[in-house]
């Protein structure tokens, strides 16, 4: 049971659309049926036939139309494929990131086994080539993504699409756009891993085949790769993360990655993951409705293995470290229950009010766990609070940090990737609604400002240097009945690593 996937290549061109000589050329139609520049090129070649099809009203440029053409004259494509992309004046990320997923999927539903993609040369407002190209390749890498591991028949082996070509509008530009194809390509792969990672059910996916995952991935890139088990987070004290895996009888496990890609001495960057692989509430059961999706709470980990794989496909010159405590939250007779005070490894000791609160409990202990690598930077990712969720929906993820400037530097690596962020308080003032009258404090502060409570947990346990904290409960997965993993937000991290790899 593997997903076993033909990939499709991709290449960088740059010529005449017109003199492609491949099953199908892909061209852009804004609303109000005006051609883009290359689907004007082709259009001049075979004496009007586009504009007479479009004067025709067959396209009007609406965004997710499409309209596959035979016999286009004078081109010596097979096919023309027009692709509405909407109004001309509203064409931004979204809409350019939508057009190569739709064309993606057409050329795959029409049977064309290669493609010349000419989208790839539009304007997006402030992004350059190698963005564009980046952003094709991983949008139409993602648009056929999909997860029959767990079916017992494949629905549709045969994927005629094989290779898409990108052009660029200059030769110029070649070189901008193979850099472009390069990262994008590096990216989706990091990306796939962490969908195929969450889209995996718990039954699957427990600690320890995260941990597998984790030991291949070093195997193949040449990271370290440290798995501690319960004995060895024992002897270190980590109380807190082991509280929460009590209840479940999958032995936890605390991941660690090390990429030494940077000079020896270099302070590392730590990238930490929650990884509950099913998250039942324990004690503090949930409701049935929708509990299946806490099979995703795993995501942040898997962002983590995510980001390696591309670390490790791009080469990066940059000390990186990632931190994966990984168990279930399960309600039976070992498990955590309301009240009980647990003590982690920094020596504070936490009141566990709510066992449905577990993922600051596993986190709050690998964030003590990171000081040990004097890192230059710490940023944790976990699927953290439904609150998250009731304030910013699925768009961006929430973003926390203990210093400005590491937060700019992830929300500028977010814009870039296209995997945005909002910044959100971690103000002192939030941090009274954790007190606790027994303990340090308490793992929970209330339904008031729920995820910002959580973030400030954590906050008290890294306070011995630079760190983020980015809330991903809304965008790591959709729900519903076409749930999935997102694999957000890798392409956020891996920009983040490459703007620092750079500098
Ligand atoms: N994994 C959940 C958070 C979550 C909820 C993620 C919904 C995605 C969608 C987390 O462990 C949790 O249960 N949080 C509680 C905290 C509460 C008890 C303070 C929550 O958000 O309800
Ligand atoms: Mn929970
Ligand atoms: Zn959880």
């Amino acid at each position: 049971m593997e997903n076993r996937e033909i990939e499709l290549e991709f290449s960088i061109k740059s010529g005449a659309p017109e003199k492609q000589r491949t099953a199908c050329v892909v061209v852009g139609v804004f609303e109000g049926r005006k051609l883009s520049d290359p689907g004007q090129e082709i259009d001049r070649a075979s004496g009007g036939h586009l504009a007479g099809i479009l004067r025709g009203g067959d396209m009007e440029g609406k965004a997710g139309a499409t309209l596959l053409l035979h016999a286009v004259p004078d081109v010596l494509a097979d096919r023309v494929l027009l692709v509405g992309l909407g109004k001309e004046r509203e064409f931004h990320e979204k809409a350019y990131r939508d057009a190569i997923a739709t064309s993606v999927r057409t050329l795959r539903d029409t049977g064309s086994m290669e493609a010349v993609i000419t989208l790839s040369e539009l304007a997006v407002k402030k992004r350059d080539v190698t963005w564009n190209v980046e952003q094709a390749v991983i949008a139409a890498h993602a648009a056929l993504y999909r997860f029959d591991r767990m079916k017992s028949k494949r629905e549709d082996a045969r994927r005629p699409l094989k290779r898409a070509v990108f052009t660029v509008s200059r030769r110029g530009e070649l070189k901008a756009g193979e850099a472009g194809l390069a990262r994008g390509l590096a990216i989706a792969h990091g990306i796939d891993l962490a969908k195929d990672l969450g889209n995996t059910p718990s039954n699957v996916c427990t600690p320890e085949y995260l941990a597998a995952e984790a030991k291949k991935l070093a195997k193949t890139y040449g990271f370290g790769c440290e798995v501690l088990d319960q004995a060895a987070c024992e002897k270190l004290g980590m109380g807190s993360f082991l509280s929460v895996g009590k209840g479940s009888d999958k032995p936890p496990r605390f991941i660690v990655l090390k990429h030494n890609g940077g000079r020896k001495g270099d302070k590392p960057v730590v990238l930490v993951g929650k990884a509950i692989t099913f998250d039942a509430g324990g004690i503090s059961l949930k409701p049935p409705a929708e509990m299946d999706e806490m099979n995703y709470d795993m995501s942040g980990g898997g962002a983590v293995l995510g980001a390696f794989r591309a670390v490790g496909e791009l080469k990066l010159p940059l000390n990186v470290i990632g931190l994966v405590p990984s168990c279930e939250n399960l309600p039976d007779a070992h498990a955590n229950k309301p009240g009980d005070i647990v003590t982690s490894m920094s020596g504070q000791t936490i009141e566990i009010l709510n066992t449905d609160a577990e993922g600051r409990l596993i986190l709050c202990d690998a964030l003590t766990y990171a000081e040990r690598f004097e890192p230059d930077a710490v940023i944790d990712l976990a699927t953290l609070t439904g609150a998250c969720v009731i304030a910013l929906g699925a768009h961006p993820s929430a973003l926390f940090a203990n210093h400005d400037p590491l937060a700019r530097e992830i929300e500028h690596a977010a814009d870039h990737a296209w995997d945005r962020v909002w910044r959100m308080p971690l103000w002192d003032d939030y941090q009274d609604q954790l007190k606790s009258s027994l303990a340090d404090m308490a793992n929970i502060g209330g339904r008031p400002a729920g995820s910002i409570t959580a973030a400030c947990f954590l906050s008290r346990f890294a306070k011995k240097y630079h760190w983020a904290h980015l809330d991903i409960a809304g965008t790591a997965y959709k729900g519903g009945r076409d749930k999935g993993s997102t694999g957000r937000p890798v392409a956020l991290l891996v920009h983040f690593l490459l703007a620092r790899a750079e500098n």
